[in-house]
């Protein structure tokens, strides 16, 4: 984003070095804070560095959901306190539609030629939360898989109305949806993510 200074932040160091990485590649490093924290401590932790007013706060590929309904309608209140007069929100997420509509147990994926993924899915209609257990194997000489690591994830996933209502609860103004955010076509129940752009409410 020409013109513009910038904050990225995540818990993850690893992801933060990444990222400084890039900035350095685009030589704009000097526009960029990167700040280490917790979505839960948010307004406290860039209030503690002196990152307050921001006019645009982009929050992509399905961050959300990790500590529940409540746990996002806190973010977003915090979000809105942190941010300047008219400042735009834009939230992508993954849409529940889509994933009720084309739902599987389980998927085998070739990560790199030598790492293999299997995954697999429960969603329970009850809270809809999704529970995404990860197993990565590396593949020996004669396809022999070795388990190298397992990871288990769940989510609070959202329909498009949910969200709206969720971010209207939190002191956010949605002003349009899309499907994408590079093409800004319309959202529904056959595209897999949805896009949200928000203005804080005075
Ligand atoms: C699906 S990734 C999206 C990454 C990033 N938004 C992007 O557009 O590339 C989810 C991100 O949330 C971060 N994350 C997970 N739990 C977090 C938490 N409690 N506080 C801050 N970041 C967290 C992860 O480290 C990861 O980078």
């Amino acid at each position: 984003m020409q013109g513009f200074e910038v904050v990225g932040y995540d818990i993850s160091q690893l992801y933060l070095d990444k990222a400084r990485r890039y900035a350095d590649k685009m030589k704009v490093t000097d526009k960029i804070g990167f700040c280490r924290g917790d979505f839960r401590q948010v307004e406290s932790t860039l209030r503690s560095r002196k990152y307050l007013g921001f006019q645009v706060i982009i929050d992509m590929l399905e961050s959300q959901g990790f500590y529940g309904e409540e746990g996002d309608i806190q973010l977003f209140k915090q979000l809105r306190r942190i941010s300047g007069d008219g400042c735009v929100l834009i939230l992508q997420a993954l849409n529940r539609d889509f994933l009720v509509k084309n739902f599987y147990e389980h998927a085998v994926h070739e990560v790199t030629p030598r790492m293999v993924l299997h995954e697999r899915l429960e969603f329970n209609y009850e809270n809809s939360v999704l529970r995404n257990n990860w197993k990565f194997y590396s593949k020996g000489s004669a396809g022999v898989l070795k388990p190298v690591l397992e990871v288990t994830l769940e989510a609070r996933v959202y329909s498009l109305h949910e969200l709206r209502r969720i971010l209207t609860e939190s002191g956010w103004e949605n002003l349009e949806s899309y499907a994408d955010i590079r093409k800004l076509d319309k959202p529904g129940p056959e595209r897999s993510t949805m896009v949200m752009v928000a203005r804080r409410m005075s």
